[in-house]
């Protein structure tokens, strides 16, 4: 049906938008280099990819990154299309299977980072190949794609499949500014870069590395998947699946306590982020993950909680109700879903912590039950709080009597510290940023609670305490408490 133009009558005049400036506010997105890759994967995973090499070439400041794919490829007027900024409207339908949406990932994710991009595709035994220079737009102040070959080596890789696409980003203007090619610094800096996008596709796409549906190599490496829920390892819990509409499912994990898994193990599982960021909300889109751990604004991440992850899958008709974003980076999840969302994190995470605290009060139970050492003690003096060092602490007890005829002196400086602890201080930190907070031999080298908690036991068993009795004790001080897998390996 022929729509009516309501504003035939009126005069009109078409205003495209400057070529030259649009380009620049397209590369203000807010993509990171991981986040543009993974954009680029996406692409090539919906086009049926099997298999994806992603190359980081260093050359200071020629420097290359580049994506090939064994995906159906594009004809020349495909690429043509593909290349063009806005290729697609977002409302379109799309297939079950495709991850993108907005038409527009190619070129904004590749402008965010390079300055030079070329797509030379191959499909029907014939390849062709387009590119965008952001230099040239800016000096011709109009969209001119221009039909520039690509160096004889990229070009091999592409014509030996029998069909593919490979994108080529040059003038890496924001990667390798102001670098040198000799410089050693430099390209060990550019191939950490490689390294966090290396980590990053390993995340974002572990579920379609682990089904082998896809295989991404990186500089000629298999990449292997990051299982952010710990599968097949002992002590996992997994809370059955909760489906809404029918088309959204949600999965709550709790990850074993530390003590079951190796030291290995427990680094790896902690993820790009570390044990505490990595905690919350997995949402995946069509099995790709957009979000890594998040409590979308319902929760604060805490220690405790650590080892709450829940598993959200979305079908891609619901991108408009989660709010997609281009970077397909967030989704926040609809009005009506919210509470039941928090009420089932709420359940894992209450999970999660007995399983934080419960390893080292069973242990704490089987072995003993000793009155318990704690470090730091309230105390009330008329009508003040305060906090003292706990003087029948067996630490500091032992080292008070090893000292005969100094007593004094280390009584007036426990007596200094506890005077001038920065409360206020530590207050302030606490609430402004309570995941910066280390805990008790965080940051430090284990070897040596290791070291202090084995001396300990040697000591109780000399003193003819029990191998239980001695672990019991061990269990009861602060902070021995609080590494019971250090304590229940003990033996003699
Ligand atoms: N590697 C590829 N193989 C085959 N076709 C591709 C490839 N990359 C892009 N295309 C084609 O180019 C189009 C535009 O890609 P672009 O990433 O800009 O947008 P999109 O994927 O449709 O949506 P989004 O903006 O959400 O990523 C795609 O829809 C696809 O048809
Ligand atoms: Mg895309």
């Amino acid at each position: 049906m022929k729509q009516e133009n309501p504003y035939s009558s009126l005069r009109q005049l078409e205003v495209p938008p400057h070529a030259d400036a649009m380009i620049e506010t397209f590369r203000a997105i807010g993509y990171n280099i991981q986040t543009a890759v993974a954009d680029l994967i996406d692409n090539a995973i919906s086009a049926n990819a099997k298999n994806i090499w992603v190359s980081f070439d260093w050359e200071g400041q020629e420097s290359t990154i580049s994506i090939l794919d064994d995906g159906c490829g594009m004809t020349d007027g495909e690429i043509i299309e593909a290349m063009r900024p806005g290729s697609k409207n977002p409302n379109e339908q799309r297939d079950s299977k495709d991850l993108g949406r907005f038409g527009l990932g190619l070129k904004t994710a590749s402008f965010s980072q390079c300055r030079k991009l070329t797509t030379a595709s191959k499909k029907e035994n014939q390849v062709a190949y387009w590119t965008w220079d952001l230099d040239y737009i800016s000096q011709v102040k109009n969209w001119q794609l221009i039909n520039l070959e690509p160096i004889e080596n990229q070009l091999n890789k592409l014509s030996l499949l029998s069909s593919g696409t490979l994108i080529i980003w040059e003038k890496l203007d924001r990667v390798v500014k102001n670098t040198y090619e000799e410089n050693r610094k430099d390209s060990d800096s550019f191939y950490q870069v490689a390294e966090v996008v290396k980590k990053h596709l390993g995340m974002v796409f572990h579920r379609y590395l682990e089904t082998h549906k896809i295989k991404i190599f990186f500089n000629d490496r298999e990449i292997l998947p990051w299982d952010p829920f710990l599968k097949g390892f002992e002590g996992l819990q997994i809370i059955p699946d909760i489906i809404q509409n029918g088309l959204v499912s949600i999965k709550g994990y709790v990850l074993p306590h530390r003590s079951k898994l190796s030291e290995e193990d427990y680094k790896k599982a902690e993820g790009s982020n570390g044990w505490n960021a990595q905690q919350g909300f997995y949402i995946y889109r069509n099995e790709r993950l957009l979000v890594a751990g998040d409590w979308l604004g319902m929760f604060r991440k805490e220690d405790h909680y650590k080892l709450a992850r829940i598993m959200v899958d979305l079908p891609n008709t619901l991108d408009d109700a989660w709010q997609l974003d281009i970077k397909k980076s967030v989704a926040i999840p609809p009005n009506y879903l919210k509470e039941q969302l928090r009420s089932i994190a709420a359940n894992i995470r209450n999970k999660a912590v007995e399983v934080f605290r419960h390893k080292g009060k069973v242990l704490q139970r089987k072995y003993s039950n000793s009155q318990f050492y704690p470090i730091w003690q309230e105390k009330i003096r008329h009508g003040k709080r305060f906090y003292e060092i706990n003087r029948e602490h067996p630490i500091i007890k032992g080292i008070i009597e090893n000292l005969g005829n100094s007593q004094k002196n280390i009584n007036e400086l426990l007596r200094l510290v506890e005077e001038t602890i920065p409360i206020s201080l530590i207050t302030i930190r606490e609430s402004e940023n309570p995941e910066q907070q280390g805990k008790p031999f965080e940051a430090s080298n284990h070897d040596d609670i290791k070291k202090m908690i084995g001396d300990m036991y040697k000591a109780q068993l000399k003193n003819g305490k029990s191998e239980e009795q001695a672990k019991g004790y061990i269990l009861s001080i602060e902070p021995f408490n609080l590494y019971p897998q250090y304590v229940e390996t003990l033996n003699n």
